[in-house]
């Protein structure tokens, strides 16, 4: 049976053979695309994180973050608090807070983001969305 004859048989044309894996790279990069909501935690963010418990410690050094929520939260070198989703706008990899350069940083292509969530430089070229802290005693709150 020749090729043609057996994609006939399954009821498949040759074109769907050929175009398939891009239909599939198609929607990974729609859902992944530099849309603003993409790695955007659900629209409203509203959890707290208990310091004194050893799983947010590092939350009590300068310079230091974590990921909870969707939400990276970081201390700066000057022990304020700041959030904004984990995830880069451009493609939604991760980002890492650099305490040496007070950014958000996309090590997948470069990106980097202020401490209010603005692009420092590309690809990415929209925004974090930044979210509120309030500290009340061991407890840090992070919302929208
Ligand atoms: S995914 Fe972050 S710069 Fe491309």
């Amino acid at each position: 049976m020749k090729r043609n004859e057996f994609l006939t048989a399954l009821g498949i044309s040759a074109s769907t053979v050929v175009f398939a894996p891009y239909l599939v790279s198609c929607s990974k990069g729609s859902s992944l695309s530099d849309s603003g909501s993409n790695g955007t935690p659900s629209a409203t963010v509203d959890f707290t994180l208990d310091l004194s418990m050893p799983a947010n410690s590092a939350l009590n050094t300068n310079g230091s973050s974590m990921i909870s929520n969707g939400v990276i939260v970081a201390k700066t070198s000057t022990g304020m608090y700041i959030a904004v989703a984990s995830k880069c706008t451009h493609q939604g990899y991760t980002l890492a807070y650099d305490n040496g350069t007070s950014e958000f940083h996309c090590a997948s292509h470069g990106s980097n983001f202020s401490t209010t969530g603005l692009v420092v430089n590309g690809p990415a070229s929209t925004a974090l969305k930044v979210y509120k802290t309030q500290l009340t005693g061991t407890n840090l709150r992070v919302y929208s």
